[in-house]
């Protein structure tokens, strides 16, 4: 039987890679197109050593409707995962405009294609920065309200989920999942791909990978006074391959239902864990100690979040499989691996 073709748009990116790892392997053929402006080029020897073929990749930009227009002309796709966006919450604060005109011109361009080639399943990488600060609550499940997201790359998921919701009530044959990611963390654990962020890491378990191996002299904890058990942040941590996965569950899904179809779902491990535990976690499982301070707290940061998981069991059937200690020790191991190269 001829394999699924998916269409991945930032393909070549962090998560984007390691999806098409788990696509492939559950029987799909995913093209991977990305024009690698925040893509590191070895991944595509990581992912050919991971599949012992090189996946199809299309360098093209998907702002770029008259590049990006072949693709679909030159094969029948069934689905695309839309990844392509900038990602870094300090610099759409710093250059709301860049972010405004990628992201949402990118998902705009993408659905234009789409809907002229009938293509009716697809799955949008979401955030849940769409919850902002939720009043209150700790654990959200999809009902929460969502609220003006704390950057402009957060309010690029909400406007782009809104985006979504008015293109699929004028095309009920076009079927919609909005992934809401918690924080992704790790690398696949044959340390083959990874995260490359791009100059200083924002996000945490980066930082402390790059600290203990050297690359940073120093880990600062943003604040240690806020409400929580051991006053720093507690946020939901989820294997980058569970959260691969969690794709192939939603295209399965889009296989399976009927139009209209229109879902967001959070895809967490429903368990918070706080900054501290993370560096605790770090120390015993690597046997690597970290240099690490208290600081000042970073502006913009939500206090608690974590996901209520029920609804990606219930309707993905999909539960995160790795613990944070794995994603922990995954993450090492690729700085290792990275090291190794430099
Ligand atoms: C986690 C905690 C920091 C770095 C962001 C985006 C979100 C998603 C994931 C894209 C916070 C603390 C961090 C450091 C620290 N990105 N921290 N020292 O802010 O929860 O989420 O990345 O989809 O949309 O908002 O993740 O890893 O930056 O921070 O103390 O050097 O670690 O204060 O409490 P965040 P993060």
């Amino acid at each position: 039987m001829d394999k699924k073709t998916i269409l991945v748009t930032g393909g070549a990116g962090y998560i984007g890679s390691h999806t098409i790892v788990e696509l492939v392997q559950k029987g799909f053929h995913p093209i991977i197109v990305d024009d690698f402006r925040n893509a590191n080029k070895t991944v595509v020897s990581g992912l050919t050593e991971i599949l012992g073929f090189c996946p199809s990749i299309i360098h093209v930009n998907v702002c770029d409707i008259n590049a990006l227009e072949p693709v679909f002309q030159a094969q029948k796709i069934h689905g695309i995962i839309h990844f392509a966006a900038y990602k870094a919450v300090g610099e759409s604060v710093v250059d709301p405009l860049k972010y405004y005109k990628n992201n949402l011109q990118g998902l705009v361009t993408i659905c234009e294609l789409a809907l002229k080639y009938q293509v009716n399943n697809f799955v949008f990488s979401s955030s849940c920065t769409v919850y902002g600060e939720p009043e209150g609550l700790k654990e959200v499940d999809e009902a929460t309200r969502l609220s003006k997201a704390n950057s402009p790359y957060g309010n690029t998921k909400l406007i782009g989920e809104q985006i979504l919701i008015d293109v699929q009530a004028q095309n009920p044959q076009f079927k919609c999942v909005n992934l809401r990611y918690f924080n992704p963390i790790g690398a696949h654990p044959s340390a083959n791909i990874g995260e490359f962020p791009i100059g200083t890491p924002s996000n945490l378990l980066p930082y402390i990978t790059q600290t203990a191996i050297g690359k940073r002299e120093k880990l600062t904890v943003f604040g240690n006074d806020y409400p929580t058990p051991d006053g720093t942040c507690i946020r939901d941590y989820i294997h980058v391959s569970d959260l691969a996965n969690a794709h192939v569950a939603a295209l399965n899904l889009l296989e399976s239902t009927s139009t209209p179809f229109f879902e967001a779902i959070n895809i967490g491990t429903g368990k918070g864990t706080s900054v501290k535990e993370i560096v605790d976690l770090f120390e015993t499982n690597t046997h690597q100690k970290l240099n690490w301070e208290i600081g000042n707290r970073r502006p913009g940061d939500v206090v608690e979040i974590y996901a209520n998981a029920k609804k990606a069991n219930d309707l993905l059937n999909w539960t995160a499989n790795y613990t944070v200690e794995d994603a922990i020790v995954h993450a090492w191991n690729w700085e290792k691996k990275l090291a190794e190269n430099d």
